[in-house]
């Protein structure tokens, strides 16, 4: 669907309702880092350490196996408002005492919460900033709109990113088993699909049939 996947150093949102498969997909992507020898962080805002760990397992990851190229952060929302200028700093730090390559922020709907919309906007343009001068691959995943699954909860996150991939339930009607769909919403310099193709969540996390319709 990417023709060939996420561009390095770009930054890209997740969206998706509550248990579309996001954290799922973003412990794939530091799966995927770590299998290439890459050092990768994750910066879970809901989970603590362990339960990523335990998620992570459940669909056959053993982060604990790559030692110190894996680091996860739990941080509180509340902490990480009151000091954003820490964190504008320690963030480049740990990146570049790890030479991280890639990053998960897990969901960012959680920080953005705590703020009006300048204040938001301001946050999350400063985290854009962050990442592009670390130049690191960076996937932030938030809680989709509620009225409209293809825009993040605040409706602003998808214009400070290079890329948005989503993850959608989709219902023929009402009363219908639902279907997942994940749709790749703009993904810059490449030239993507548009098409939602229908995904499953199994025990080796997500898989994509690209070759079937969703109905
Ligand atoms: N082994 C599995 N087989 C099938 N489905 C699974 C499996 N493991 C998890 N799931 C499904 O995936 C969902 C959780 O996925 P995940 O935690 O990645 O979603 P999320 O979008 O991050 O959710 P949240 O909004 O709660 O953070 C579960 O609610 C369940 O429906
Ligand atoms: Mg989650």
């Amino acid at each position: 669907m990417l023709g060939g996947g996420i561009p390095e150093k770009h930054v890209v949102g997740v969206i998706g309702s509550y248990g579309t498969g996001k954290t799922t997909l973003g412990l794939q992507f530091i799966h995927a880092g770590l299998q290439n020898g890459e050092s990768c962080v994750i910066i879970s805002l809901d989970e603590d350490e362990e339960s990523v760990i335990e998620n992570a397992a459940s669909i056959g990851i053993d982060l604990k196996r790559y030692g110190e190229r894996i680091q996860i952060f739990r941080l509180e929302a509340v902490e990480l408002r009151k000091s954003l200028e820490k964190i504008e700093s320690d963030i480049p730090e740990i990146i570049k005492s790890m030479k991280a390559r890639r990053l998960v922020i897990d969901p960012i709907s959680v920080l953005e919460t705590l703020y009006d919309d300048a204040g938001r906007f301001r946050m999350l343009s400063t985290l854009r900033r962050i990442l592009k001068s670390a130049g690191i691959t960076a996937l932030i995943v938030s809680e989709a709109d509620k009225d409209n699954p293809t825009s993040s909860k605040y409706g602003l996150l998808e214009y400070i990113c290079d890329g948005v991939i989503c993850l959608k339930v989709v219902r023929k009607d009402e009363l219908d088993e639902p279907t997942l769909g994940i749709e790749v919403v703009k993904m810059r310099r490449v030239n993507h699909s548009r098409k939602p193709k229908p995904y499953a969540i199994t025990d080796k996390g997500i898989v994509v049939y690209e070759e079937a319709e969703i109905f």
